[in-house]
């Protein structure tokens, strides 16, 4: 019995033994296995700083430091960064064990810029008359989004003065674009009793600007106007062009010949009846309406106002011509205008003519001269330029 004991008790310390080394090396197996996959595990790194301005050139590999037991498999691509946010970016990536894998990351698109405005530097009004001071202000972003602009500062409608105010756009990443400008509010021009013969009109223009009809002649802020719409009478005659016009011509003849250039004057001041000549004599020559698109009516040409002249040839041999180029982007420079431009026949009424100058003074002129892209006196006041007979 005791023999029979002794060999149940070996037996089960046998066991014992076995079991322990089975769960042993399961456990050892299922280490190593961990330890193996682990170092074979697909790891990303990215680049920690992943802030993108709006619409710059972004790849979506840009922010990829380096890639452990993997290899990316999608194309290079360009990653539209044209709004403002977090913008997801999915690679795929083949890992070690030939699998294809996602691989998502988010990168921060936002906007440092500010917006701009267009808009004009001056305003003005008479006391008690209310413009738009939002009328013709523009504003655009990098975001494309609609900004709003606001105006920074006192003023009174009521009270004349010159206020120095501030357009405000903001843009909705806080970026925000402050631009000056002036409201003048100017005093109400009173009929006085010892002029009270002559006929005088007080208009304000679509654009808010001050206008007045004396005695037919019409001034706009100041400056003579004379189109199809608003005409002088038959007997405004300064007989030569102004003193002012005179010099500034000679100035900036004298400027161009020192460059090599010829240029000349080939007509000026143009009476009422010279007009009337001349235009007659195109109206039997290429009829009424064509004539119109060239040729001023009497009472309607800047000629008659000496503040107006033409160089070289009066055609269109002079377009491209050295000194038409000269012209085009110096005379503001002088206090003038090229008066008809090319383009801008809806507004002046008339075809292109690279050869007419006006003088209306540097400020207005360098306002006008518009870079090259220049702004009509039409365009600029608000007015039009049309027969009404
Ligand atoms: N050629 C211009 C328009 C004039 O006749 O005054
Ligand atoms: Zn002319």
């Amino acid at each position: 019995m005791k023999e029979i004991n002794y060999k149940k008790v070996n037996n089960k310390k046998k066991k014992i033994i076995i079991v322990s080394i089975i769960i042993f090396a399961f456990l050892i197996l299922g280490i190593g296995g961990y330890l193996f996959y682990n170092s074979k595990k697909l790891k990303v790194n990215l680049v920690s700083d992943r802030v993108v301005n709006i619409n710059d050139e972004v790849y979506n590999n840009d922010y990829i430091k380096n890639v452990k037991n993997g290899t990316i498999i999608s194309d290079k691509e360009n990653v539209d960064t044209s709004i403002i946010g977090k913008k997801k970016i999915v690679l795929k990536i083949k890992n070690y064990f030939n699998n294809i894998e996602k691989f998502t990351y988010d990168i921060d698109i936002v906007d440092r810029e500010e917006p701009s405005i267009d808009y004009r530097d001056r305003l003005s009004t008479t006391e008690g008359v209310e413009i738009d001071l939002l009328d013709g202000v523009k504003v655009s972003d990098n975001s494309n989004e609609e900004i709003d602009v606001t105006i920074e500062g006192e003023y009174d409608f009521n009270n004349v003065g010159e206020y120095e105010l501030y357009y405000v756009a903001k843009d909705s990443s806080g970026n925000i674009k402050k631009e000056k400008f002036i409201l003048e509010v100017t005093k109400k021009k009173e009929i006085a009793k010892n002029i009270s013969n002559d006929s005088i009109s007080y208009f304000t223009t679509s654009k808010g600007f001050k206008g007045y009809t004396k005695n037919g002649i019409t001034y706009i802020d100041g400056v003579l106007i004379v189109n199809k719409t608003y005409s002088i009478p038959s007997t405004y005659y300064t007989g030569d062009i102004t003193s002012e016009t005179r010099s500034n011509m000679n100035k900036m003849f004298a400027d161009a010949k020192a460059l090599g250039l010829n240029i000349y004057l080939s007509s000026g001041f143009r009476s009422y009846n010279t007009q009337k000549i001349i235009y007659n004599n195109y109206v039997s020559y290429d009829g009424k309406e064509v004539a119109d698109t060239y040729s001023a009516r009497p009472g309607h040409s800047e000629h008659q106002t000496g503040l107006a002249f033409d160089v070289n040839q009066v055609d269109d041999t002079f377009i491209g011509t050295p000194e038409a180029n000269w012209l085009s982007v110096n005379c503001w420079k002088y206090g003038f205008i090229l008066r008809y431009p090319n383009g801008k026949t809806n507004e002046t009424g008339y075809k292109y003519e690279s050869w007419h100058f006006r003088y209306v003074g540097t400020e207005l002129a360098s306002k006008l001269y518009n870079n090259g892209d220049w702004i009509t006196l039409e365009n600029y006041f608000g007015i039009t330029s049309q027969y009404n007979y």
